[in-house]
């Protein structure tokens, strides 16, 4: 039997992950006023069997006006946390570390699920009026938001406080910020969304304000031994866009307010960029951000051959990598690499399907 970087055990303060793989974030749009059940558990259950180390929930809103759709997860009342604990628990007792990704959708809120076209939901459709980081509409056919005021700006932090507060109640050994994607902190980070001329646009110190709030809140609240990751759209893809030197910059600026992980993605702050989407086409970024903030990273994005997996790791570009499509195709990608690499599956997968492994 072999060795690999990828199932080598990693530690975040006090949380070890039995290897380097985790489940990336993936909305399922398939609740009912923010309530997980059977689906959820099953979904993020399976893919704790299969044998990852982390398993990350999806995007999970913190207000109700911060859902992507009206079938998003969410977290904003207490109501929420029962329900989320039945699945925290069972991936905790499968030797995966149960995640929870925080979101708030921002200008691209109060829209469809994507089967469903992704476009606009009127209020008479069980659609709300959304809140951006300005009052114009994201693209053609998504909903023109209100501009946030200082106020509104006071209680999304509020917002976001509180939904770790459940979190952390329903048994989450890890948070993830998302502020990528084009939602509402990356909205904020983006000159080409930010056209603000308060306290939250202009410089970099004023895009970056209300990110660097939220985690500051997060921080506060959790508890010493309990990890704080981040997500960001490392570029925008855009001339005139947020660039990887601003998530370096960023990234540090985190790290010294005791965030523990960037998890490196990219694009979704313009409707009209050109990415240039192919295998690893981020993992450059998790690369610069690790070397330029001294903070450990996730590479995501198309990483689907174990060997792949393990060379961005053997080679020092990050110190996790998330898959998100590769693992809807195959829930037990994380035993599969392993018989792949020859490495033991002991550990990986769970004795009821040992004969299999
Ligand atoms: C069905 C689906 C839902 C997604 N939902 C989220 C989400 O909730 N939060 C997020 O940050 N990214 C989300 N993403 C992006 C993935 O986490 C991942 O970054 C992206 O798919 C690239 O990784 P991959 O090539 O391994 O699929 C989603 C992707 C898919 C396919």
């Amino acid at each position: 039997m072999h060795t690999a970087h990828l199932f080598e055990p990693f530690t975040l303060r006090s949380i070890s992950l039995r290897n380097r793989i985790g489940v990336s974030p993936m909305c399922q749009y398939s609740c009912e006023e923010g309530l997980v059940a059977d689906w959820h558990l099953v979904h993020l259950g399976s893919r704790a069997v299969g044998g990852a180390g982390l398993v990350m929930a999806e995007a999970t809103a913190v207000s109700a006006e911060g859902r992507i759709s009206p079938s998003d997860t969410g977290i904003w009342k207490d109501e929420h946390v029962g329900a989320w604990r039945r699945v925290a628990q069972f991936i905790s007792a499968q030797g995966a570390v149960p995640a929870i990704q925080l979101a708030h959708a921002g200008w691209k809120a109060s829209t469809a699920a994507p089967w469903l076209g992704g476009k606009a939901v009127d209020p008479q459709n069980g659609g709300w009026r959304s809140i951006g980081v300005g009052d114009t509409a994201f693209t053609d056919g998504y909903p023109i938001p209100r501009q946030a005021t200082s106020e509104d700006i006071d209680r999304i932090c509020r917002e976001w406080r509180d939904a770790a507060g459940r979190a952390i109640e329903a048994g989450f050994q890890m948070i993830e910020i998302h502020a990528a994607h084009g939602y509402l902190l990356h909205s904020f980070l983006s000159p080409l969304s930010n056209r603000r001329v308060d306290e939250y646009g202009g410089s970099f110190e004023n895009r970056t304000r209300l990110p660097l709030r939220v985690a500051k809140e997060l921080r506060d609240i959790l508890p010493t031994k309990m990890p704080l990751a981040v997500r960001l759209s490392c570029s925008d893809w855009m001339e005139g866009g947020w660039a990887i030197e601003d998530s370096v910059r960023l990234s540090s600026q985190l790290r010294d307010l005791g965030v523990d992980l960037i998890d490196c993605s990219s694009g979704g702050a313009s409707p009209i960029a050109k990415i240039p989407v192919g295998p690893g086409y981020q993992t450059a970024f998790a690369e610069a951000i690790r070397r330029g903030s001294r903070i450990a990273t996730a590479a995501v994005g198309m990483i689907t051959s174990p060997i792949q997996a393990e060379t961005i790791l053997r080679s020092g570009q990050a110190d996790l990598v998330f898959l998100a499509r590769e693992m809807l195709r195959d829930p037990y990608w994380p035993a599969r690499a392993a018989r792949e690499l020859g490495v033991s599956t002991a550990g990986m997968a769970p004795v009821q399907y040992g004969r299999a492994w």
